[in-house]
């Protein structure tokens, strides 16, 4: 206890990141906004609705302090199996978020984008993400990547799926397909990889996220639920980023 509490007065974790070494690509998988309601005895929404507004201060400290790329989870092709109720929920939370935020965002220099196949989601969640797109697809500053009905596996796929038929129409050939021309058939397609990946929640798994690309992300677990992530949090990550020795396989 007493050590939480020293801890948390003594520490100032902005000023412990080393500005040569900050992630050029954090992704983060969002997790734990349903135990967060229950815990408060509230309605699974309330979760998602306080991890919504999480989101702010880290999309800003993430842009204050450099980063480039910010791959957010925020519905897998699994997610498809939760109760029509939560689904609809998580949709509108989108469109509302999206509608309340875009001004402040595009503002600050943000570029929306996103990744998953967006086609599945409702019209209205479609149309405000598209408006969200064009707006601010001008700028310069970081870019928030917004994984939506999103899965590694169907991402993989589909890319194999358009290179055969490339292959197909002799446009491409056997001896063509090397990892990078791959990497291009995927979502990600002109994103680099994620440098660091978080998980909030406790839970130590990577669900279906950028399968493809996280081969050598360096990973981070936190027990905190996501409403409860803070930029302290993602500081601390990023701070152990940088005592991290990233080999890639060398020596
Ligand atoms: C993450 O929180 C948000 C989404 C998957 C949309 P969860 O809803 O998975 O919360 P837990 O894991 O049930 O606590
Ligand atoms: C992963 O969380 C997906 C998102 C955060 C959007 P889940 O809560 O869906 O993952 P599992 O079911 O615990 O693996
Ligand atoms: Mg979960």
């Amino acid at each position: 206890m007493f050590k939480k509490i020293k801890k948390s007065i003594s520490r100032d974790y902005i000023k412990e990141i080393d500005e040569e070494n900050i992630p050029r690509h954090v992704a983060i998988i969002m997790d734990g906004n349903g135990r967060w309601a229950r815990k408060r005895n509230l309605p699974r929404i309330a979760g998602h609705k306080a991890g919504v507004e999480a989101l702010r201060d880290i999309i800003k400290s993430s842009s204050n302090i450099g980063i480039q790329y910010l791959t957010l989870y925020a519905f897998s092709t699994e997610n498809w199996n939760r109760p029509e109720e939560e689904v609809n929920g998580l949709m509108d939370l989108l469109v509302l978020y999206l509608r309340k935020e875009i001004k402040e965002l595009h503002k600050n220099n943000v570029r929306i984008n996103t990744i998953g196949d967006i086609n599945r989601l409702p019209m209205k969640t479609i149309n405000e993400i598209e408006k969200a797109i064009l707006m601010t697809k001008g700028n310069t500053g970081l870019t928030v990547n917004i994984a939506l009905n999103y899965g590694a596996k169907a991402e993989i796929l589909n890319a194999v799926k358009n290179i055969c038929k490339k292959v197909g129409e002799n446009t491409l050939t056997i001896d063509d397909i090397d990892e990078k021309a791959f990497s291009q058939y995927l979502y990600t397609d002109t994103i680099p990889d994620p440098d660091l990946l978080i998980r909030t929640s406790g839970e130590q798994r990577i669900s279906n996220f950028l399968l493809w690309q996280i081969a050598y992300s360096e990973l981070w677990f936190t027990e905190v639920y996501w409403p409860d992530f803070k930029p302290d949090h993602l500081f601390e990550a990023i701070i152990e980023f940088g005592q991290r020795q990233r080999r890639f396989g060398g020596l």
